[in-house]
């Protein structure tokens, strides 16, 4: 059964910010490429007093993480059909984001349409503008030529530092990772994630 659309799904009308979706000032974080709704579904869940907002850019994805949801486990949970760009900082209150979540991102193998790529530095200002200091944005990628270019992008950045020893790692040393299913589908391929974890300053 598919959850229900109209609680989940918001629509954000002219002038206002989506940190105005829910009805209460519990801290926000942020997931961008929900995908097929793992995450989006499974970590709110041991977080309660947190709000949760999806950001997917594709509608058949959008009914995908629907029907992982449901009012009764994801009240504090929704999602925005919107594809994420440098604009995102028109979206949110500045510095209201407590977290950022972006798994397998898509890595636009191709030379020529690695400008698609989402980690770049206008992204990653306007992304700095929209989150609290100290907030951290936690990616992985199964991409080894993406995660290379997210760490230069990263390093390249005034607003965000390096959380771990070496920028990629093979686990994540956090108690809490939900496996996608992307993460699954590319692991059972040969192409195990590559985590990365950063601060904005
Ligand atoms: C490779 S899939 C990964 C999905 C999920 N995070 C996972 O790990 O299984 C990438 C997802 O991000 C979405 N996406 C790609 N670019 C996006 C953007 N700029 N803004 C929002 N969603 C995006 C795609 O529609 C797709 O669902």
């Amino acid at each position: 059964m598919i959850a229900d659309y109209d609680f989940f799904v918001i629509e954000l009308p002219e002038g206002k910010l989506l940190n105005e979706v829910f009805e209460n000032e519990q801290d926000l974080y942020l997931e961008i490429g929900s995908g097929k709704g793992e995450f989006i579904s499974q970590y709110p869940i041991s977080h309660p007093s947190w709000n949760f907002i999806g950001m997917e850019m594709s509608e058949k994805r959008i009914r995908n993480c629907l029907k992982k949801l449901s009012i009764e486990n994801n009240h504090n949970v929704r999602l925005f059909r919107h594809k994420a760009d440098a604009g995102i900082a028109e979206l949110f209150r500045k510095e209201s984001l407590s977290g950022v979540f972006i798994q397998h991102p898509d890595p636009w193998p191709k030379r020529r349409h690695h400008r698609r790529r989402l980690i770049q530095q206008d992204f990653l200002s306007a992304l700095a503008e929209i989150m609290k200091p100290g907030a951290q944005v936690q990616i992985s990628t199964d991409h080894e030529d993406y995660s290379a270019w997210i760490v230069e992008e990263f390093l390249a950045s005034p607003h965000f530092i390096c959380l771990q020893d070496d920028p990629i790692q093979g686990r994540y040393n956090l108690d809490e990772h939900i496996v996608t299913w992307y993460e699954e589908e590319q692991r059972r391929l040969g192409y195990p994630p590559y985590f990365m974890l950063y601060k904005r300053i």
